[in-house]
C-alpha cells in the first residue's frame, strides 16, 4: 500500500476520534474479549473505511474501537492482519501506520504463541523481550517516508523495559503466571515441523507465532512505546506428543481472557499515573 492510501484511510478514521489517544492495543485471536470499564465512544468497521485490508480470518472481527480505558484515552484493534493471509508487510502493518498518524504513544501488541521453552507452561504469559524478524520480509522495505521514521531505525529496545517491569508488579499482585521471552515470527500457515522448531530454539527462541514482530518494528520506527505480551496457547511441534490444532491455540486464549484482561487494564492504568 503506498503512502497516499495510508493517508486516505488516516483521514476516514480521523473522523471518529476526537481527542488524540495516548494507547493502542492490538487483541489477537481468541483474545478480543471485553476490556473492562472500557467506554466505548466509537466502534469503527474496519470492512466499510475504504482501502482498509479486509481480514480474512474467522473470529477476527476487524474493528477499531475507540474510547478511554482506565481514563486512558485508547484505541483498540479487534484482531490484526496476518501475512499468511496474503497481505504485503505493508499492507500488514497498515493498522500501525494509522496508530501512529493518530498520535498512539504505547502500543500493546498481544498474541497467541507457541511454546518452545520448556519451562512454560500453556496457559502462562510471556513479555516479549527481543524478537528473531529474519524469516519474513521487513515491513521497512522499499522507499523511506520521513514523515513515519528514519531509514535505518535502531532496534536495541524494540520491547519497552518500563512497561515490562510494570507488567511483572501487576501479574505478581495478581497470581499471574508470567515470562519474558524472545518470539520468532515466521510466515505461516502451517504450523512449524518438529526440526523447525529445534532448529528456532538453536537460534534463541522462547516463542514461536505468525505475527507481532512487523508490528513491533513499524511501531518502533514510528517511535512508540511497544509492550508484547503473548499467551502460551500451545507447547509448540515437538515439544510435547501432540498435533497442533488451530482450534487448541483458539480454545486456549479463550481459557485465560480474564487474567489478559487484567494484565492489559493494569499496564494502562499505569500508564494514566505516569
Ligand atoms: N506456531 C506458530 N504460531 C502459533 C503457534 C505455533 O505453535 N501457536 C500459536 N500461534
Amino acid at each position: 500500500m503506498d503512502n497516499v492510501g495510508i493517508f486516505r484511510i488516516y483521514n476516514e478514521i480521523k473522523k471518529y476520534i476526537d481527542k488524540i489517544p495516548k494507547v493502542g492495543i492490538v487483541l489477537g485471536s481468541g483474545l478480543e474479549n471485553d476490556l473492562c470499564h472500557f467506554d466505548i465512544k466509537k466502534e469503527i468497521d474496519l470492512r466499510y473505511i475504504e482501502g482498509y485490508p479486509k481480514t480474512t480470518v474467522k473470529g477476527h472481527s476487524g474493528k477499531l474501537l475507540y474510547g478511554t480505558l482506565e481514563g486512558v484515552e485508547t484505541i483498540v484493534y479487534l484482531g490484526r492482519l496476518h501475512f499468511y493471509e496474503g497481505y504485503s508487510m505493508d499492507e500488514v502493518i497498515v493498522p500501525m501506520r494509522i496508530a501512529g498518524l493518530l498520535g498512539i504513544e504505547v502500543m500493546i501488541l498481544t498474541n497467541s504463541a507457541g511454546a518452545i521453552n520448556c519451562n512454560y507452561k500453556v496457559g502462562d504469559f510471556v513479555l516479549i523481550e527481543d524478537h528473531i524478524s529474519f524469516f519474513v520480509p521487513n515491513c521497512l522495505r522499499g522507499e523511506n517516508d520521513e514523515r513515519y521514521g528514519i531509514r535505518f531505525p535502531d532496534m536495541t529496545h524494540v520491547y519497552d523495559k518500563v512497561l515490562i517491569e510494570k507488567a511483572e508488579e501487576i501479574a505478581k499482585r495478581e497470581n499471574i503466571n508470567i515470562h519474558r521471552g524472545v518470539y520468532v515470527q515466521l510466515s505461516g500457515p502451517s504450523f512449524e515441523t518438529a526440526a523447525e522448531i529445534r532448529a528456532l530454539k538453536n537460534l534463541g527462541a522462547d516463542l514461536v507465532g505468525m505475527s507481532t514482530v512487523c508490528e513491533a518494528i513499524c511501531c518502533r520506527h514510528m517511535k512508540m512505546r511497544v509492550c508484547g505480551i503473548s499467551c502460551v496457547s500451545n507447547m509448540a511441534t515437538g515439544m510435547i506428543e501432540q498435533e497442533q490444532s488451530y482450534k487448541d491455540v483458539k480454545n486456549t486464549a479463550n481459557s485465560v481472557g480474564n487474567k489478559f484482561v487484567t494484565l492489559v487494564c493494569g499496564i494502562v492504568k499505569s500508564l494514566a499515573e505516569e
